[in-house]
């Protein structure tokens, strides 16, 4: 019994879920933005408001804007793939620091939380991140996406710290700041 992450190897688990995961390419920008737009608008009601969503979803995956993440700002991301349906997707880039690399975006269709994957997508980003060179991965989340906060904390992350960020249209993203050290895992 296993899941697959297509670049090593299968992983021992209680559920049998073959999944791959593989670098994604500007060509599939457009379907991370559509399948963004599922999810999001699917999971983030009682978190912010509908208006906040379709406002980050048009500056966040605005083509141009990802386009920009991936051809200059040195962002990766990351498809995963169950039974080679595109179901989820994860973004890691750069920040300030050289060894410290930032998970943007984690993401999997609703309709497979609870069976791993994001977990498997998490572990995935982190073991690249380490390829690359970091010690430490941060993220930003929502502080009343329990849900994803509950998720990170399994997976070794803590929070570090609380930010307001104010962005625009008269939205602020309420988020708490976690951070894994990858040396000590
Ligand atoms: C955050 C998110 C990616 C987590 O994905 P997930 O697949 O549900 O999370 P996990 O991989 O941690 O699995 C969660 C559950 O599966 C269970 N599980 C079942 N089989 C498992 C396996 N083989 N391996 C790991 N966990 C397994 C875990 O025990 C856990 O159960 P619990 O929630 O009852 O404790 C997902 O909820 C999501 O896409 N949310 C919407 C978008 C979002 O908020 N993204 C984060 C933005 S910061």
């Amino acid at each position: 019994m296993y899941i697959g992450d297509g670049n090593d190897g299968v992983k021992e688990s209680p559920n049998i879920i073959p999944a791959a995961i593989l670098l994604s390419s500007q060509s599939d920008l457009p379907a991370i933005a559509e399948l963004a737009g599922v999810i999001w608008r699917a999971c983030y009601p009682g978190i912010i408001s509908s208006e906040q969503i379709e406002f980050m979803l048009a500056r966040m995956y605005a083509l141009d804007t990802l386009c920009a993440e991936v051809c200059s700002q040195g962002v990766r991301f990351y498809r995963l793939l169950v039974e080679d349906r595109f179901v989820g997707f994860a973004s890691l880039g750069p920040t300030a620091a050289a060894d410290v690399l930032k998970l943007h975006k984690l993401y999997v269709r609703p309709e497979l939380h609870g069976c791993g994957l994001g977990s498997l997508l998490l572990k995935h980003c982190e073991q690249e991140a380490r390829r690359s060179g970091a010690r430490r991965l941060i993220l930003a989340v929502n502080k009343r996406n329990t849900r994803a906060q509950a998720a990170y904390q399994r997976n070794g992350f803590a929070v570090v710290d609380s930010i307001v960020t104010d962005i625009g249209g008269g939205f602020v993203m309420d988020d708490f700041v976690m951070a894994k050290d990858l040396l000590s895992s």
